[in-house]
């Protein structure tokens, strides 16, 4: 049986969360493949708003299983907090939950190498969202991680403890001011464990693989966006994992040719939060309107997230590095009301106008070229079929269609779960 992946083509906060609670009823298992808490996966049903940082977004269904892959960073403290949260819920949510054994861990002290290195950096910092993401993978990279799995060998604090000591030693290197109780983090981190330790822990990749073979139906979830991929986005403005398709066989073991549905969501215009470049980026009432009509806050940092038109540059190398089969645009709703809307189709690039992604696409070097379309007046957001939409929104869908040669097979109007319309 064949496995369908859902990624985020932009900077992340899509809305990824939202189409993964949507589309769950037609899976067995969803499985999250990279990333950590980090990200924000917001859900909305039944009047109630659910965020949730490390656990896949396919909680809320019954007969779903939902598992975290060796790909995922985990902050026991974060993990613990979210279960406390859907223990405010009916059910019995640990059940159906899974956890790789070769996940690593976030350390207390990761979280704090991660606060100095972006306080050494100064103007030129990340804007990483310090949960300790960059020094976890960096330690899974250098061979030096904890992971999940270790948690069940006695030896595990002795190598919780050098490692610690070593990151202890590595703050001191980076020389900036920080205050911090470290015995305070480890109490509410060694509790946390404890929890974590309450759940079931699984050889996932084994578990998958025999997943396919009994034909049960998987979805992997994706975290942030491709174009904060460590390899393919706005480097060094990224993330630590590989956000982008291939990050799905690496971070779940499933072998490149069992993978069939791509789907690639995507706002109807671009946000970005944290540092890095962003080409169409807009400082006028347009963006602001979108920040405040798009509610565009980051779900783990609350920070504003930066907004602009559309980058269909952006969009179609995205397209293209995760060979997306479907899309699903997000937020058209809130665009509702704008005279005009601009979608920027080509680069300025060093006096030539180019139309793929160059190497580096700074401000100075890179000026967008729009093509300019007639807005929608109508509110979308009590819309439930597509013989509704107005025709300028469907002229934008059929834009976009056709630059991006793939269907958008929904058109999400609303955060709810029942604001979703199928095309
Ligand atoms: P880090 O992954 O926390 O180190 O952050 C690196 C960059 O990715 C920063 O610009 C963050 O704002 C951005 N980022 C990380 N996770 C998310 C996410 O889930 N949504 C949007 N941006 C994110």
């Amino acid at each position: 049986m064949a496995v369908d992946l859902l990624l985020g083509l932009q900077w992340g906060d899509e809305g990824k969360g939202k189409i993964v609670d949507v589309l769950t009823k037609n899976y067995d298992i969803i499985a999250r493949f990279q990333g950590g808490p980090n990200a924000g996966h917001t859900l909305e049903f039944d009047g109630i708003k659910h965020v949730l940082h490390t656990i896949p977004s396919g909680i809320f269904h019954e007969n779903a299983v939902n598992l975290v892959g060796n790909g995922v960073v985990i902050d026991p403290v974060i993990f613990k907090k979210e279960l406390d949260n859907l223990s405010k819920f009916e059910g019995d949510f640990t059940k159906k939950l899974l956890i790789s054994r070769k996940a690593h861990l976030i350390l207390p002290t990761h979280r704090l190498l991660d606060a100095a290195s972006e306080a050494s950096k100064g103007k030129a910092k990340i804007g990483s969202t310090l949960k300790g993401i960059g020094p976890t993978y960096m330690d899974k990279t250098g061979r030096n991680g904890i992971r999940v799995g270790d948690l069940e060998m006695k030896n595990w604090s002795e190598k919780y403890r050098a490692l610690a000591n070593k990151h202890e030693a590595m703050i001191d290197f980076y020389d900036v001011d920080m205050q911090y109780d470290l015995a305070e983090l480890e109490a509410d981190f060694f509790e946390a464990v404890e929890v974590l330790k309450s759940l079931q822990f699984i050889d996932s990749e084994e578990y998958l693989h025999q997943a396919q073979r009994s034909n049960k139906t998987i979805l992997a979830e994706g975290a942030q966006g491709s174009l904060l991929d460590i390899d393919f986005g706005t480097y060094p403005f990224v993330t630590s994992s590989n956000t982008t398709a291939a990050g799905a066989c690496t971070g779940l073991g499933v072998a490149p040719g069992k993978i069939k549905e791509v789907f690639g969501i995507f706002k109807a215009y671009t946000t970005r939060v944290g540092s890095g470049p962003f080409p169409t980026e807009l400082f006028d009432s347009y963006g602001e309107t979108m920040g405040r009509v798009g509610n565009e806050f980051g779900a783990t940092t609350g920070r504003p997230r930066r907004c602009g038109w559309l980058d269909l540059v952006a969009l179609k190398y995205a397209v293209q590095v995760n060979g997306v089969t479907q899309l699903m645009m997000m937020k058209g709703d809130v665009l509702s009301g704008f005279d005009k809307l601009k979608v920027c189709t080509a680069y300025k690039y060093k006096g030539e106008i180019i139309e793929h992604l160059p190497y580096n696409i700074e401000a100075e070097n890179v000026t967008p070229i729009y093509t300019e379309m007639k807005g929608w007046k109508e509110d979308l957001t009590k819309m439930t079929d597509v013989s509704q939409l107005p025709e300028a929104l469907n002229n934008y869908i059929g834009y976009l269609e056709k630059e991006l040669e793939v269907p958008i097979k929904i058109v999400s109007v609303g955060p709810d779960r029942t604001q979703t319309i199928h095309r």
